[in-house]
């Protein structure tokens, strides 16, 4: 396996590796994005298996040991699985996170104690500056979150759009069709019925780049990318509920 690394927006590194062995024949990749300023965030830690990979891969763009910042989206494995490696390699690192996921498990499982933060609260990485948005169960997971990158107008927005595959590193393509093919093979989301608002909510801050943890990156018009991905979810919801609404008056027939 290597990590391929590609800048998607100014100053923001898209690290990526692929897994043949993934939902074959297509494969999977797993990418990690790398926020250069005075405070470096990284977004996603990468798989702990995975370690030795990424920070060759961070290494290559910067000294690993200026890390500031460690965000993700929310409490797995290739999100934030190797957290405790990365606060060992950068003294100076903190991890950052919502008051659910700290509350829940990185106050526990971070070796140091990481930074709370609001929804709406941003840290100012010095030449970039990033905005928590809490998205609760959206795509999965109590703390779920994502971030927004002011200055470039890129939202890191985690599991949201996962698709199969290789793609380019960035593209203007479609990125909708291939989210929806992604949930009917994965199942993914926590379907809920605020699914579609807090979408909605994402693409008011109008991204002019989605940075996606499984698949290409986009540059284009994320609002109304962000809109479409909502309206598939109330068409899923609402085709979910209406089926578990027949099977109950099935069973109370
Ligand atoms: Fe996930
Ligand atoms: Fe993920």
């Amino acid at each position: 396996m290597e990590t391929k690394i590609s800048e998607i927006a100014d100053g923001i590194y898209r690290l990526s590796t692929y897994v043949p062995d993934i939902a074959p024949p297509a494969g999977f990749v797993f990418n990690q994005f790398l926020v250069l300023g005075d405070e470096p965030l990284m977004f996603h830690t990468g798989l702990r298996k995975m370690f030795g990979l990424n920070r060759d891969a961070v290494s290559r763009i910067m000294p690993a040991d200026r890390l500031r910042w460690i965000a993700y989206g929310h409490f797995e494995a290739d999100e934030c699985g190797a957290m405790n490696e990365w606060l060992a390699v950068a003294p100076n690192a903190q991890a950052a996170h919502g008051q659910t996921g700290c509350m829940v498990s990185l106050n526990d499982f971070a070796d140091r104690t990481p930074r709370v933060l609001a929804d709406g609260d941003t840290i100012d990485l010095g030449g970039k500056r990033v905005r928590f948005i809490d998205t609760p169960h959206t795509p999965h997971g109590w703390d779920a979150g994502v971030l927004y990158e002011e200055t470039t107008g890129t939202l890191m927005c985690g599991d949201l759009f996962t698709q199969l595959g290789d793609g380019p590193a960035l593209t203007s393509g479609d990125v909708v069709g291939p989210a929806i093919a992604g949930e009917d093979l994965f199942r993914y989301s926590s379907l809920n019925p605020g699914m579609g608002a807090t979408l909605r909510r994402l693409a008011t801050t109008a991204p002019r780049t989605l940075a996606l943890m499984h698949g290409p990156s986009f540059t284009g018009d994320g609002a109304a990318a962000l809109r479409a991905l909502a309206d598939d979810y109330d068409r899923r919801i609402h085709a979910s509920l209406i089926d578990a609404g027949f099977a109950f008056e099935r069973a109370a027939a």
